[in-house]
């Protein structure tokens, strides 16, 4: 049994206060804006971390079930990954010439990924994203690019804010991103295949490449990844996969090992380095090699604690066969969660695939949304668990990880229920949620 004495998040709140007056919206990364959770209540800032729990600066311990929003995929603090990078940091963080990590990391990518043939390197997945839009239009000669999901703060895809679509995060425009760049990235939702099919009608011999997420949280149907892919070729687009949020936790090589269908490139991040900053584009040599003559180049795309940390990674990942440890973990909190929904008597369940399954709560109303979450993730921070309602798991995650935060859910569930039977606003002590991603637009 896990005795948790929660100490409040004063320190943390101090911080934040802080941060306001220096730092134009808090932080660098909305998903870490106070408002996304339980705000006066969950962890804002973090001390220190390692394997499934990270320690916030107020002492609090918290089982994390966010893991930097899917970085880290081995564990926080991973002893092999750092020592690595320690070793090379010893070595030298960068070089003036090459480091021959650079091709050793494109040749365990190229091993790793079915769509990998050559690859190019950038930060983080937005940086990997815009490249591979900016090698997709060089390499066709056309500017349009149709996409689904969310790939990051780059112009080419912030300018779907202008077209008459819902914002891509609600409330935030396309504010500081060139107005001329409307309809240049048009969005098609999820499994939408009419609407990505009346896409390439209306713009014929435009679009340079589709790319989507080619899964997220539930699977595609059957044989949609294929008519996609069917479309573009037939239309002499691109299929680009970008893995960088649903990337490893289901397959080494991502969702196109997973479902058996192989993109033309592919943008990977998060995943392939457990927490250090690198990105990393692929695909078939016929486009990258176009790379050549369009001008894709930064100071640090190559720098060696990213290629140290990913090459370790990678092989980490394969040497601790993750792919069975990822669906054992997935479907053992999907159980436990659901063991403590029918324990509580609540109207809920546990949806979405085993990399990242999420609690719903069933609702009278929908509008009660952000009050609900923001009372369950309140209830489950008092008791030492760092979720937004979904609990994607690391490497790291063990048994009583699992008990524990099902426990803490039978507990965070029994005070909704309470909430949801009589005043949800008697029992919220943080501010309501306000922060939400539009990752899926439309
Ligand atoms: C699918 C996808 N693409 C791109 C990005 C952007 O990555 P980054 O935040 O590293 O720029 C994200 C981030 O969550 C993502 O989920």
């Amino acid at each position: 049994m896990r005795n948790y004495q929660y100490k409040g998040v004063k320190k943390s709140i101090g911080i934040y206060e802080r941060a306001g007056e220096v730092i134009p919206g808090y932080t660098q990364l909305r998903s870490r804006l106070a408002s996304g959770f339980a705000e006066g209540v969950s962890p804002i800032y973090a001390d220190h971390a390692k394997g499934s729990r990270f320690v916030d600066v107020d002492g609090n311990e918290f089982i994390d079930w966010v893991n930097a929003v899917s970085a880290i995929i081995l564990g926080h603090h991973d002893d092999i990954v750092d020592d690595a990078v320690k070793e090379q940091i010893d070595r030298g963080s960068i070089y003036t010439v090459n480091s021959p990590k650079e091709v050793e990391l494109a040749e365990e990518l190229i091993d790793t990924i079915p769509s990998a043939e050559m690859v190019k390197y950038g930060k983080g997945g937005g940086d990997a994203c815009a490249i591979a839009a900016r090698i997709a239009r060089g390499a066709t000669g056309k500017d349009i690019i149709l996409f689904s999901g969310y790939h990051g703060w780059h112009d080419w895809y912030q300018s779907a804010n202008y077209l008459d679509f819902p914002d891509l995060v609600t409330g935030v425009g396309g504010m500081g991103v060139p107005k001329v760049l409307a309809g240049t990235a048009i969005p098609f939702g999820e499994f939408d295949i009419d609407k990505l099919q009346d896409l390439f009608d209306e713009h014929k011999g435009k679009v340079a490449a589709v790319m989507m997420e080619p899964v997220r949280s539930t699977d595609p149907p059957e044989g949609y990844l294929e008519s996609v892919k069917a479309l573009c070729h037939k239309n002499n687009a691109i299929l680009i996969f970008d893995e960088v949020s649903c990337g490893w936790r289901i397959a080494i090589g991502g969702a196109q090992e997973y479902y058996g269908i192989t993109p033309d490139m592919t943008v990977v991040a998060k995943c392939i380095s457990n927490g250090y900053p690198m990105g990393a584009v692929v695909g078939k040599r016929e486009f990258m090699k176009s790379a050549e003559d369009m001008f894709i180049s930064s100071s640090y795309w190559s720098d060696n604690v990213g290629l140290t940390a990913s090459i370790t990674t990678i092989r980490e990942l394969k040497r601790r066969n993750s792919p069975e440890s990822f669906k054992e973990k997935g479907e053992n909190i999907r159980a436990a969660i659901k063991e403590a929904i029918n324990d509580v008597g609540i109207s809920a369940d546990v949806t979405g695939l085993f990399n990242n399954p999420g609690l719903h709560i069933d609702l009278p109303d929908e509008s009660l949304r952000p009050k609900v979450n923001t009372l369950f993730i309140q209830e489950m921070a008092k008791r030492g668990i760092h979720t937004t309602g979904r609990f994607m798991a690391t490497l790291a995650h063990t048994d009583e990880d699992i008990r524990a935060t099902a426990e803490a859910a039978r507990e965070s569930l029994k005070v909704v229920r309470n909430g949801l039977e009589g005043n949800l606003d008697d029992l919220l002590e943080a501010h309501e949620q306000r922060e939400s991603i539009q990752r899926i637009v439309r």
